[in-house]
């Protein structure tokens, strides 16, 4: 019996487990052994993963006898949410359209020339600072923080907090207890926030909460929840994404240089699009159980069978990518689900799509110089978090 996850193989920093795309060849459809002893169906090929996320029949919800949990526990509170990325429709969808405005197309374009700016100030610091530096520190999870506390209302003061508790919380290889008290922190600290919101509303996400809770529509425990959600899932990806997009870049030279010859917005966003479908940083699969049997590829998922969609792997499938170990700027991998898909696809995934377009259009062409100051071998990966990607990028130029 094969047991899931799997390595990286050693010196591919980039690429998903070898293993997945073997079984994705001989058994697309599986099961495998995890942590627990159960056997959960392994779902590898991009067409069987799509229709499955988009499926009703299956559930989100971790509480559910059958989830195929990624740990022993689960870090959470007593009586608390992590907003609505673990529940299901109708409850889900009541919670994540109240906060769907501010990430829809329109409200994020007007917010590109702010981003802009947060961008060229960043990369002046860094131009004006001593070398070698932290990328991750500097650049890499400054630029997406900053934006997200702007858009919820938080104040990008307590940057440190938040960001070693949110690092802390999806981190698998640290005991839960440790897990569980960062995100009480995080909770206490989002409800506190809507709290003194309540007292004095400002123009931004969190205090449109407040009305909702004002109304009866929303507990302040949801509300906290989704606070939670939102800046966490607003700062830790894109920041890895950033930060690995540019060891992606450095490590495969052809491709920066294309990134640094366009000035060309079109071209730009599909190259955002390749390294999201590239590297995949959500790694260790979506995952859900089956409330009702289900037949697909010629198998069937019974009720209450768990199910882990790999997406790294799905975006590698030859069926719809050509070459897809290759790293192409150049293609069209909008197709790709890096951000998911089905019901619970990223919220925010027009807002990361731009905040990568500004960093990767500006970066390499500010400082044409940027360059590793250390080694591929010295660099600390994140095998052991939810979010693949680097803890620190020493750079130079
Ligand atoms: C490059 C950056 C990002 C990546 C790769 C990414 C990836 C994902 C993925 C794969 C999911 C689906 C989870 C599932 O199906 O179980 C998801 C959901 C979500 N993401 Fe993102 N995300 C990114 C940035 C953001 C940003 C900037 C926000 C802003 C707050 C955000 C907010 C959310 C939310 C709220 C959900 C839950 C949606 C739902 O359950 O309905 N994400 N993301």
């Amino acid at each position: 019996m094969t047991t899931y996850p799997m390595t990286r193989a050693k010196g591919c920093p980039f690429d998903p487990p070898p293993e997945l795309g073997e079984l994705r060849q001989s058994e697309p459809l599986t099961r495998v052994e995890i942590w627990d002893g159960s056997r959960p169906w392994l779902v590898t090929r991009y067409a069987d993963q799509r229709a499955l996320l988009a499926d009703q029949r299956v559930s989100a919800d971790p509480d559910r006898t059958g989830y195929p949990m990624s740990g022993p526990a689960r870090p959470r509170g007593d009586d608390t949410s992590i907003g609505f990325i673990l529940m299901d429709d109708p409850e889900h969808a009541r919670l994540r359209r109240m906060v769907t405005a501010p990430f829809m197309i329109k409200r994020v374009e007007a917010m590109r020339p702010a981003v802009q700016k947060i961008v060229d100030d960043l990369i002046d610091s860094l131009l004006d600072g001593p070398k070698p530096v932290d990328l991750v520190e500097a650049f890499a999870l400054p630029v997406p923080s900053l934006v997200i506390c702007t858009l919820l209302g938080v104040p990008y003061a307590d940057h440190d907090f938040f960001q070693e508790n949110s690092r802390n919380l999806i981190r698998t290889s640290i005991p839960v207890e440790e897990r569980s008290a960062s995100f009480k922190r995080l909770y206490d600290y989002l409800d506190e926030l809507i709290g003194s919101k309540i007292e004095k509303p400002g123009d931004d996400l969190l205090s449109t909460l407040i009305e909702r809770i004002a109304s009866g529509e929303l507990t302040r425990r949801d509300a906290a929840g989704i606070g939670v959600l939102l800046l966490i899932a607003g700062h830790e990806t894109t920041a890895n994404m950033i930060a690995l997009g540019t060891l992606a870049l450095l490590e495969h030279p052809d491709q920066l240089d294309r990134m640094r010859a366009t000035d060309d917005p079109k071209q730009i966003a599909l190259a955002v699009e390749e390294l999201l479908r590239y590297l995949n940083i959500t790694h260790n699969g979506r995952r859900r159980v089956a409330l009702e049997d289900i037949e697909i590829g010629g198998r069937t998922i019974k009720a209450g069978d768990g199910i882990i969609l790999p997406n790294d792997i799905g975006n590698r499938d030859p069926d719809v990518f050509d070459d897809p170990d290759r790293l192409d700027l150049g293609r069209d991998a909008r197709r790709h689900v890096a951000f998911g898909f089905g019901v619970h696809q990223c919220l925010g995934q027009p807002l990361a799509r731009m905040e990568l377009q500004v960093v990767y259009g500006t970066l390499y062409r500010r400082i044409p110089g940027l360059r590793l100051a250390t080694t591929v071998e010295e660099i600390p990966f994140k095998h052991d978090g939810a979010v693949y990607g680097v803890y620190e990028l020493p750079v130079t130029w």
